[in-house]
């Protein structure tokens, strides 16, 4: 059991289902992830994630988006609503809102997001309808440090899935969240371990410049 101080504090940003959600907190008390889940944060109201937090006790804010009329407003009370914690990690999981650029110098190299493709193909929404809509034969999730470029940061780790002939949106998006609830924990764990961390050139993975992202296997 690892020693509640060492544990890494960790605030999750949700949208939705908080499936990925679901499978940090799994490993987290499964003892596979040395971190501690401060807070959850939907913007969101009706986000089932935050019924996934408060089952297992964990705190939870919702900071509605509508009812700011900026971005830059938006993401300052998300500043707010996270300093007092103190947070070592930002977890973007299922969080759909593109971050200010004040915002992610705040939490620069500290900020993880996880997205339903093979980055740098897909950034954006509605991935899973543009790799049937190209035919593609192969699909994917990227675990990626969050910088200004939007779903283009510095990827740390990708899972492939085959993309079958009969394939909806759906089938193939449930196929990506089988991979995504497998790498997102493997990329925190790293994280939380001091083995992963984000420089000028790229990523570090035990210090080792990554060349190209670690391939789920
Ligand atoms: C996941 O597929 C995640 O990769 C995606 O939203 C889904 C959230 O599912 N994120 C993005 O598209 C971010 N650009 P979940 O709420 O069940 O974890």
């Amino acid at each position: 059991m690892t020693n509640i101080l060492t544990k890494l504090p960790v605030i999750i940003l949700i949208s939705g289902s908080g499936s990925n959600l679901q499978a940090i907190i799994d490993q987290t008390n499964a003892g596979f992830l040395p971190i501690q889940v401060q807070l959850v944060i939907s913007n969101e109201p009706t986000a089932y994630g935050i019924q996934r937090a408060q089952q297992v006790g964990i705190a939870t804010q919702i900071l509605e988006h509508r009812n700011f009329t900026t971005r830059q407003a938006y993401d300052n009370a998300l500043l707010e609503l996270i300093a007092p914690y103190d947070p070592e990690l930002i977890v973007l999981a299922g969080f759909m809102r593109i971050l200010t650029s004040n915002f992610v110098a705040r939490y620069q190299g500290r900020m993880l997001n996880i997205h339903p493709s093979l980055l740098p193909k897909y950034p954006g929404l509605n991935t899973h309808a543009r790799v049937l809509a190209a035919g593609d034969t192969v699909h994917g999730a990227s675990v990626h440090f969050v910088t200004e470029m939007l779903d283009g940061g510095p990827i740390i780790i990708q899972a492939e899935v085959p993309v079958m002939p009969d394939d909806s949106p759906e089938t193939l998006a449930a196929r990506v969240l089988v991979k995504e609830h497998l790498i997102y924990p493997q990329a925190i764990k790293w994280f939380a371990e001091g083995r992963l961390a984000l420089a000028s050139q790229g990523v570090l993975l035990d210090k080792q410049l990554l060349t190209r992202p670690v391939i789920w296997s």
